[in-house]
């Protein structure tokens, strides 16, 4: 007698089960496709998975609903969503040609938001944590990864962890932790000292509190933290427990890459300037090459090349970036579509790069449909993942289950 599910979701007009795992090269285009599919869900988990006829002939007595197109939730492994404060102004200026640089430099930029964070009170944090990764849900994000990344001193690192921790308690979606104080030079410390704040205070106080951070991320880059100071600071997260990640190479490649593989880091994020040697790198190494192509949409600068990096057999995961300065992106689907339509990824790719790909960069059991998987899926207004790519621009879902259970919110800001 087979264990009973709670139910059932068959027919599925083109069920996607994506393997789990880290996937790369060939294997990345082999999501598990099943026409006319079927899933059976017990306890949050996948129990069976298949032809609808085999799953309803073995359960012909359950709750059942049907799908057109069903994935994996969607799993966003790269966001900055704790952020106080507002930047459309810059967004409009670079429109005008104003750079990056030149905004950050003449006081706006990161340094911005960092001062609107931290006049912030935890609560309106968390308000805007839960309005923004509710809107997320509502693309079919159920996983996600947050940085908390500006609050540059003990008492603003502090409070954006608390409020992650409280915005926590009012999302349905599993959240992985970053801290990532290594952002931006406050002015007001020497290098020296913020350096020495930073290993010796900060990144001991992340980990330690019962917000839970996993991994701790530096920016490196001119202007940033130099190949260097971003060792030193990643070397003092392992210290404390804390997995390497690293933003490199989004402006210049200089051997952050190389850096972080070499010291095992979970993944390496942006990479729109990587060259070859830092693709061969990244395909050599265990660590995920995070793409997010929001951020060359919002800064207007070139895609990385997604092809090249599949093709080279790196482990490319794609993530939104979502934060107020370079990427106002909070759709995955739109981040896979963008990716097909100026990465060079197929439909299929960019499937594993948003699912089983970005999982494996935030080391979360997600982004599959194999029996025994956390049932998180998406179910799609359209009958193909063709059709899913093709609508990019404004495709959501039309249910997304959480460990089997319905998410509460599909329309924010809306009661179920
Ligand atoms: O990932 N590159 C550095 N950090 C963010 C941008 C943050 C901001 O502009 O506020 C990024 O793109
Ligand atoms: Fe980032």
């Amino acid at each position: 007698m087979p264990e009973s599910p709670d139910f059932v979701v068959a027919p599925i007009a083109e069920l996607h089960t994506v393997r789990g795992g880290a996937r790369r090269g060939v294997a990345m285009s082999e999501t598990g496709r099943i026409a006319d599919g079927g899933l059976a869900i017990s306890t949050g988990r996948v129990l069976a998975v298949g032809r609808s006829e085999e799953i309803i002939s073995a359960y012909p007595d359950w709750p059942r609903r049907s799908g057109r197109l069903v994935t994996p939730g969607l799993v966003d492994c790269h966001t900055h969503i704790v952020w106080g404060g507002d930047r459309s102004d810059e967004f409009l200026r670079r429109c005008r040609r104003e750079t990056y640089q030149e905004i950050a430099a003449a006081g706006g930029g990161i340094l911005s938001t960092m001062r609107a964070t931290r006049s912030a009170s935890v609560e309106e944090l968390a308000d805007g944590i839960v309005s923004r990764a509710e809107t997320m849900l509502a693309s079919g994000t159920t996983c996600l990864e947050i940085k908390a990344s500006y609050g540059p001193a003990l008492d603003g690192c502090r409070k954006e962890l608390d409020a992650i921790a409280l915005a926590r308690t009012r999302l349905s979606q599993r959240i992985a932790l970053t801290f990532m104080g290594g952002h931006a030079l406050p002015p007001e410390l020497s290098r020296s000292d913020f350096l020495r704040l930073l290993t010796g205070e900060l990144i001991p106080m992340a980990a330690a509190h019962p917000a839970a951070c996993s991994f701790n991320d530096v920016f490196c880059e001119e202007g940033a933290f130099t190949v260097a100071e971003s060792e030193e600071i990643l070397q003092a997260g392992l210290r404390h427990g804390l997995a390497p990640k690293i933003h490199s190479d989004e402006f210049a490649a200089l051997g952050g890459t190389q850096m972080a593989c070499s010291l095992g880091a979970v993944s390496c994020d942006h990479l729109l300037a990587s060259g070859p040697a830092e693709l061969r790198a990244l395909a050599e190494s265990d660590t995920v090459a995070v793409t997010m192509p929001g951020t060359a949409l919002y800064l207007g600068k070139a895609y990385a090349d997604g092809r090249k990096m599949v093709d080279e057999g790196c482990i490319v995961a794609l993530g939104t970036d979502f934060n107020p300065g370079s990427s106002m992106v909070s759709s995955m689907a739109f981040v896979m579509g963008l990716a097909v339509a100026k990465m060079g990824l197929s439909p299929a790719e960019a499937l594993a790069a948003a699912t089983t790909n970005a999982a494996r960069a935030i080391r979360m059991d997600a982004g599959s449909l194999e029996v025994g998987s956390v049932a998180d899926f998406c179910s799609w207004p359209c009958d193909s993942l063709e059709q899913l790519i093709y609508q990019f621009t404004f495709i959501r879902p039309d249910e997304v289950s959480i460990a089997g259970s319905k998410a509460a919110k599909m329309t924010p800001g809306q009661p179920e």
